[in-house]
């Protein structure tokens, strides 16, 4: 069987910067309160009624592809993950394929949150291993800024999250040891509503309403924010260290591990916990914050072009969040 190997990474990032000052002006928060509990400084978020989730797809799409090489019409596949879908249906796969010229190549969108870029990562992987596809465009991409509740009822949540995208080219290799070495996906749903956006959706209702929308609605997100931070500290040690086991491998090992952009707190402490040098683990939640899906490509990206990232370096990817679902994915470069 093939190994997939990741032959091109893109990123994008809208224009706009929002400060944690500006949201001071916009609700009752402060700088101070958002770098203590979490690490950010700033984050992007689209020019409302501007740019659509899939426009920063493309961007992202578009230089993934730049940097593997090929054309959109060399792609088997697409597997597109987000939170924050243009639509309800159909998924966000289809937009990004009538964007580009692709193929009719099939489409699949991937809900699993924070998570949704390793599960997709993992499932690419598995059709590369089958030979049923060859190149496999992987994306990340989430538009939270304009689904944010700024009243009180959301503060907790509105300053975390902040909108863009990233991506990657997957194609197969016959060198043993190289590419993904393995993935590893877990849930627990039982705390399903833990971190959620509830509506619009049909869950025992009688009609969608515009209470949904109001501030404090089921329309915007709803976080125990405690409760997730708990979770998040053991499931991130947790898979990883399976990672490492499932490939005979021990923390020594890694050369970069690259954290899902939960929160610094969370990635500070697990960094702590598993007692890994500073160099050895990739951060930049502080100028984006939690992009969600696309958190962990655009680090991924901008970690390889700050040469953290060489031939045969050892990276260690890991998520934790809504669901609650977690993962991580071993790659020799
Ligand atoms: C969200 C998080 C930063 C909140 O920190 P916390 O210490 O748990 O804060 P709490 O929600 O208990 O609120 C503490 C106080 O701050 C207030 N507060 C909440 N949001 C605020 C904001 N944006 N600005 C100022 N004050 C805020 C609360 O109202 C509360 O005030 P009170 O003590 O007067 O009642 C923290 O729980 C966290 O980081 N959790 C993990 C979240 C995460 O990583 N999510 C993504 C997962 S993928």
């Amino acid at each position: 069987m093939k190994n997939s190997i990741i032959t091109g990474i893109g990123h994008y990032v809208p224009d706009r910067v929002v400060t944690n000052f500006d949201l001071e002006k916009i609700l009752d928060t402060t700088d101070a309160w958002i770098q203590e509990r979490t690490g950010i400084r700033e984050r992007r978020h689209v020019t409302p009624g501007e740019q659509s989730n899939y426009d920063l797809a493309i961007e992202a799409s578009k230089n993934a592809l730049n940097d593997a090489g090929m054309e959109a019409h060399d792609i088997d596949l697409i597997i597109y993950a987000t939170l924050s879908p243009d639509y309800v249906f159909p998924g966000d796969g289809v937009l990004l394929q009538r964007s580009l010229p692709f193929r009719n190549i099939a489409a699949i969108d991937i809900r699993a949150q924070c998570s949704g870029f390793i599960y997709s990562l993992s499932v690419a992987d598995q059709f590369i291993k089958t030979g049923m596809y060859r190149s496999i465009l992987v994306v990340g991409s989430e538009l939270h800024s304009v689904g944010l509740d700024y009243s009180n009822h959301g503060r907790h949540v509105s300053v975390i999250f902040g909108d863009g995208a990233g991506a990657v080219v997957l194609t197969p290799t016959d060198e043993l040891n190289k590419g993904i070495l393995s993935t590893h996906l877990h849930s627990e749903g039982q705390y399903a509503e833990e971190l959620a956006v509830i509506d619009p959706g049909f869950y025992k209702k009688d009609r969608i309403t515009s209470e949904m929308y109001k501030p404090g609605g089921s329309a915007f997100p709803v976080m125990n924010g405690q409760s997730v931070f708990k979770h998040a500290v053991v499931r991130f040690q947790e898979v990883i260290q399976e990672a490492l086991k499932a490939n005979h491998l021990t923390l020594d090992d890694i050369d970069l591990l690259i954290p899902h952009q939960a929160n610094l707190r969370i990635s500070q402490l697990v960094q702590k916990k598993l007692g890994l040098s500073d160099d050895k683990v990739y951060n930049n939640i502080m100028r984006y914050g939690n992009t969600t899906a696309a958190s962990i490509p655009i680090a991924l990206n901008e970690a390889r072009s700050e040469n953290k990232i060489k031939e045969d370096s050892l990276v260690c990817l890991a998520t934790f969040g809504s669901g609650f679902t977690w993962a991580s994915a071993l790659i020799k470069w």
